[in-house]
């Protein structure tokens, strides 16, 4: 009974090398070569029958044919067990591993500069109005106590767009639009895009945005002006910052004051920002003109009002330290990311 007990032999060496090969594929692969290959141990048996008696024989295949049947059964469920077993750890999230960091954009400078300076703003109790960038000359000029053929009118390089229509030149224009439509106490600010016909250079752009702010209603004197702006700035740039009321003109106001901050690059020693005069100009404002409460349609005799309008990119540049206003239009992501 020798072959009975190769084959029995085989069968528990067959099952322990299963069992040690687990889910490995190549594994199983070799162990299908090796017990059910052409020169593998089963199909070895078969050619051992011969020696056994011929009345065993029949007996002796019928043994060898259920253990390789035993065999391949065994083997492709071991395959299948396996296959499943790396499909699920393909499928698998490794936690531990770094994450992918997704790009997250946030806002332009300018957007940022804006923002800040409206909420102050907000606080101080001014609520915000729009008006259009495309602007007729009534509204730009006229209506602004600047007639046609004014010299005032060649204080702001104008883009026509028709005869009587422009690029707004500035944000004042709103003014006029608001207290058209308001009775007062108005007190308004007034963000938006202006335009004027100038060189581009590292101080101006062709289009830049302002902020227009407009207080009117009985009694409103220089000194309710001077203590907004002083505490805008001083909310806005810090205590240190250094202001400066100088007399000017705007046919819109009177009277008018041009206001410098001391330059925040060089702190005041002169550099390329402040064409080395150590101030920077970033606001006209003034007491409402008697001549626009006129064409607004309010009682000059009745009310008073201040107006300013300051410009958001100087005002950018100078808290970020960047001394070029075309960064700020290029759009270079190299630049904005900085933000
Ligand atoms: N509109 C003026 C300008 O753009 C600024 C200004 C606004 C001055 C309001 C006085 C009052 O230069």
């Amino acid at each position: 009974m020798a072959l009975t007990d190769d084959i029995e032999d085989i069968r528990s060496s067959f099952s322990d090398a299963l069992e040690s090969a687990g889910d490995d594929l190549e594994e199983l692969e070799s162990l299908r070569i090796q017990y059910l290959g052409r020169k593998g141990k089963v199909q070895q048996l078969f050619s051992l029958i011969g020696q056994a008696d011929p009345e065993e024989r029949p007996k002796i295949g019928k043994l060898i044919n259920d253990l390789k049947e035993e065999v391949t059964d065994k083997l492709e469920s071991a395959k299948a067990q396996a296959e499943a077993a790396k499909e699920r750890k393909e499928a698998e999230i490794d936690v531990t591993l770094p994450g992918v960091q997704p790009f997250v954009g946030h806002d332009h400078p300018l957007a940022l500069t804006m923002d800040k300076m409206q909420q102050i703003f907000t606080s101080l109790g001014f609520v915000t109005m729009e008006g259009p960038e495309i602007e007729t000359d009534y509204y730009n000029f006229e209506s602004l106590n600047i007639p046609k053929d004014h010299p005032a009118r060649d204080m702001q390089d104008t883009f026509y767009i028709e005869d009587e229509i422009v690029l707004r030149t500035h944000t004042s224009p709103v003014q006029v639009r608001v207290m058209e439509n308001y009775d007062p106490p108005v007190r308004i600010i007034v963000p938006g895009r202006v335009y004027r016909n100038e060189a581009v250079s590292a101080r101006s752009n062709c289009l830049f945005y302002q902020i227009e702010g407009l207080y009117v209603d009985e009694d409103v004197t220089f000194a309710d002006l001077k203590g907004t702006l002083q505490q805008f700035i001083h909310r806005f740039f810090g205590k240190d910052a250094k202001i400066r009321f100088r007399p000017d003109f705007f046919p819109f106001t009177e009277p008018s004051v041009e206001i410098d901050i001391s330059c925040f690059i060089c702190g005041g020693s002169g550099c390329r920002l402040c064409k080395n005069e150590g101030w920077l100009e970033i606001l006209g404002a003034g007491m409402v003109d008697p001549n626009v409460f006129q064409y607004a349609g309010y009682d000059p005799e009745k009310y008073t009002g201040f107006a300013f309008g300051m410009g958001v990119d100087r005002i950018a540049l100078m808290k970020y330290g960047v001394h070029d206003i075309r960064l700020l239009y290029d759009s270079d992501l190299r630049f904005l990311r900085q933000f």
